[in-house]
């Protein structure tokens, strides 16, 4: 991935039930100023159309299934998320190197392709969540495991926590890709986020591009939102 395809920096989650709400959000968006993620909730209810009436508008999607299968059914759910024109999709590492060697061979093998990034550990799970399912050492031990795992199996990089950036950055280099969500400007409500950093000092700490949902789909005016925090991350580009 080069440089300048970081731009634009901002992923905005569409998290809602109905397409009508998410239309009216993305009119007021403009694909310069930002990338449009898609989530199981929305796929589930509106499907593949939804998807490419978005990129038909000229949005680059994040596609985020977090696909996690046997290999042979993941590479082909990662080819069919690729048929649709998505910008970047997503798997679990847990599914094991084989798992994403064969998404990343199936993808390969198109004339383009879109960015495949893995889940490490989701971070709704604590160590005690974690010991649960066998696994032992802390989220950000497990993190850094799975990252290097995604990593040699040439996958694009990783979804992660602003807060596991920095040790993600500096154990895998410069060219791997970590979006952070749990992100929030200053003057935004946390809602149900808890660990969470602001857009500058996440992009300060190593992510390359932020997930941000609430802070701009649900504030009064969404573009002046956009517009506020792309102000405020334009310190450090
Ligand atoms: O509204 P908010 O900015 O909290 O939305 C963040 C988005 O990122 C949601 O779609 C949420 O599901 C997703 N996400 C997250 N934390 C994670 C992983 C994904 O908030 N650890």
């Amino acid at each position: 991935m080069k440089v300048t395809d970081k731009h634009p920096r901002i992923i905005v989650a569409l998290d809602y039930p109905a397409r009508e709400p998410a239309l009216k959000l993305v009119s007021q968006l403009d694909p310069q100023l930002c990338r449009l993620k898609v989530g199981k909730e929305m796929f589930t209810r509106l499907g593949p159309a939804f998807v490419e009436l978005l990129a038909a508008k000229g949005f680059q999607v994040f596609l985020d299934l977090k696909f996690h299968d046997i290999p042979n059914t993941v590479a082909a759910a990662c080819e069919a998320a690729a048929d649709l024109g998505v910008w970047m999709i997503n798997l679990h590492a847990s599914g094991g190197s084989r798992m994403m060697d064969a998404a990343r061979d199936r993808l390969e093998q198109r004339a383009s392709r879109p960015l495949l990034v893995a889940v490490t550990i989701l971070t709704s799970l604590a160590e005690a969540d974690l010991a649960e399912i066998g696994y032992s050492g802390s989220p950000e031990e497990n993190v850094l495991r799975l990252a290097r795992l995604t990593q040699t199996a040439g996958l694009d990089g990783i979804v992660c926590s602003p807060l596991e950036a920095a040790a993600v950055r500096a154990g895998l280099g410069a060219d791997f890709l970590l979006v952070t969500p749990g992100v929030r400007p200053g003057s935004a409500a946390l809602n149900d986020q808890k660990r969470v950093m602001t857009p500058l000092a996440a992009l300060r700490g190593g992510a390359d591009m932020l997930v941000i949902g609430r802070p701009v789909t649900a504030a009064a005016n969404p573009r002046e939102s956009l517009q506020a925090i792309e102000a405020e991350i334009a310190r450090f580009v």
